[in-house]
């Protein structure tokens, strides 16, 4: 998804290498083309370039001009074509701005530009900075020219803007679409992720929907309504992950040897087994008020994180849960409900929408499970549960997902009362299990999966509560593979699908022989070509010809978590085969950031 990464240097420095630095932290979020700007003797002095930062990289100058302000994007083409004129920054004669976000007045503002505008691409955004251009050559204030420009589109942005007239100066902009200001000793960065604030940063301000305004060398000024308005601000606490893969072939590599630390941070963090709780001060007041009837609502992966959930909160805690993808949920009879929405990213359109007019939320009890904090939805909503996942960079997640179904887990037993509290004994195993499972498995698996480069269809088969973790698996193979894969419970298994072009895995609890039977005769059947089959511990019932894989042996509730890193390597190592981009697969994002 496109990305704003700016900076307002307080003396003036190589600005533009600091906005590549910046962008390429951003990077992880998919995007199509790239570019920056920087304002420099009254002039806008842009550079872009369709595909990645490589292609900038030739581009840049030898020697960086020493400026004050410069703004970056890196673009992920929704309106408009991908193409060097749609890329930004796009500049008039005197604006050149960044934006995320769809105007959907656009209709109602192109007609008002005068008819010199020269439009060279296609975007809502060009249209933006020729009208604030236009407003500026009335008022000759960037400043009242952006203040009626945000009074006037309609839509979603986040917005950095710069003007020749104020060479120290940086206007922004934000709605429905997340920004944030951090401030530095060297100066200000504006930026649409947290991710790509600099360590040097130690003061984050959150403009909220709405605002505007602008930051110079020396302070950050925040308008709302015409009025000025003074927003939060909390310490930049940098998370000392390391931007580097280390030893690992891919960041998604890493991401999933990661996961038993997650499962370990999520533990420290809530669980504290003392004699008045089990559960740390701030797990015990985010689970204080239980109902019976919940709404699980999210996208994605985090969707089928939720289906986990669901069966969870109604085996372990009784509640009647129901899941729901965020696009199709209206706050349907919710009063009575807590609404849980899950999030990696926090910055999901389709969740942040409801939150705005004309829906607003419904619920009298919301509680969120998100990873990236500061996020947007973590501002909306009251009781904010973190995923302790750490960055993750590889755009399709993986440690993401386990921590959202490990946590999801640990609110089931936390609402099941004094028999829901004895399965919080399962996690304690887990991450040393995870441990076990992880060492080793995927140089066993890229040794033992073929390349089976003529296969075009994966078929992921299970049943009870495993059918999530095998659409999760299936959507890895397709993120990661671009293979068309499928997803069904044995019940529903349309049999022809399975013919020597297919490959079929199939997770399945060793305790469910009956299943496992049928599914076996049906893999020697119907001749798939290769067959890989998931088991907690050892089962005699496995032919020869399948390749067969053992998690540690594990109650069947926390086998969803230990088949999970299984799934991961096979998407991965199909993936590498077919010499796909692993961390940033062709037209994928991370999260969809517009609707
Ligand atoms: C996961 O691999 C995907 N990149 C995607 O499906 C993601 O889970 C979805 O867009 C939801 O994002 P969120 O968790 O940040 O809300």
């Amino acid at each position: 998804m496109c990305g704003i990464f700016s900076f307002i240097s307080r003396e003036p420095s190589s600005i533009a290498t600091v906005l590549v630095e910046g962008l390429q932290k951003i990077t992880y979020r998919g995007y199509d083309s790239v570019g920056v700007s920087v304002l420099h003797n009254e002039e806008h002095h842009v550079i872009k370039a369709v595909g990645n930062m490589d292609q900038l990289a030739p581009l840049m100058p030898k020697k960086s001009l020493q400026a004050h302000v410069g703004i970056g994007h890196i673009r992920w083409a929704t309106n408009g074509s991908v193409s060097l004129q749609n890329a930004h920054p796009v500049a008039s004669k005197h604006f050149a701005l960044v934006h995320n976000g769809i105007i959907s007045n656009i209709d109602d503002i192109a007609p008002r530009l005068p008819k010199i505008s020269v439009l060279k691409g296609e975007t809502d955004s060009e249209v933006v900075v020729h009208f604030c251009e236009h407003l500026w050559s009335n008022n000759r204030s960037s400043f009242f020219s952006l203040e009626r420009a945000v009074e006037l589109l309609e839509g979603s942005w986040a917005l950095a803007i710069a003007c020749t007239k104020n060479p120290e100066s940086l206007l922004f902009a934000r709605k429905q679409s997340p920004l944030i200001i951090g401030e530095a000793p060297e100066g200000f960065y504006l930026a649409s992720d947290i991710g790509s604030m600099p360590d040097t940063v130690t003061e984050l301000t959150f403009p909220e929907d709405g605002d505007y305004g602008f930051v110079n060398t020396k302070e950050i000024i925040v308008y709302n309504n015409k009025k000025e308005v003074v927003r939060p601000t909390s310490p930049h606490v940098t998370t000392q992950q390391t931007a580097t893969k280390g030893s690992f072939s891919s960041f998604l590599l890493k991401e999933i040897h990661e996961q038993p630390d997650v499962v370990r941070s999520i533990l420290k963090n809530n669980v504290q087994k003392t004699e008045s709780s089990s559960f740390t001060p701030s797990f015990a007041e985010s689970v204080r008020i239980r109902t019976a009837r919940m709404h699980l609502i999210a996208c994605g992966s985090s969707y089928y994180a939720s289906l986990l959930g669901v069966h969870w909160l109604e085996k372990i805690a009784n509640i009647a849960a129901s899941p729901y993808i965020a696009s199709e949920y209206y706050w349907q009879c919710a009063e009575d409900k807590m609404c849980a929405f899950i999030s990696q990213s926090g910055e999901t359109a389709d969740i942040l929408r409801l939150f705005s007019e004309p829906l607003k939320p419904k619920a009298k009890h919301t509680m969120c499970l998100i990873n990236s904090a500061h996020s947007s939805l973590s501002r909306l909503v009251p009781r904010v549960i973190p995923l302790y996942a750490g960055v993750e960079r590889s755009v399709a997640s993986t440690k993401a997902f386990l921590s959202q179904i490990t946590t999801l887990f640990l609110l089931a037993c936390a609402w099941g009362g004094e028999e829901g509290r004895k399965h919080i004994a399962k996690l304690e195993t887990l991450p040393t299990l995870l441990d076990t499972l992880i060492k080793g498995s995927y140089d066993f698996l890229a040794t033992n999966i073929p390349p089976l480069l003529d296969i075009n269809h994966y078929i992921f088969l299970s049943a009870e509560n495993l059918y999530p973790i095998i659409v999760e698996g299936s959507l890895k193979m397709k993120e990661l593979s671009y293979i068309t894969s499928t997803a069904y419970t044995f019940d529903n298994m349309p049999f022809l699908h399975i013919h020597p072009h297919s490959m079929l895995i199939i997770v399945l609890n060793k305790d469910h022989e009956p299943l496992a039977h049928e599914a076996l005769a049906l893999a020697l059947q119907d001749h798939a070509p290769f067959v890989i089959v998931i088991t907690n511990g050892p089962s005699d019932l496995i032919p020869p010809h399948c390749l067969h894989l053992e998690t540690p042996e594990c109650d069947h509730l926390v086998f969803p978590m230990l088949a999970t890193p299984f799934l991961q390597m096979i998407a991965l190592v199909v993936a590498e085969h077919r010499g796909s981009c692993i961390d940033q697969p062709r037209n994928l994002a991370k999260s969809v950031t517009v609707e």
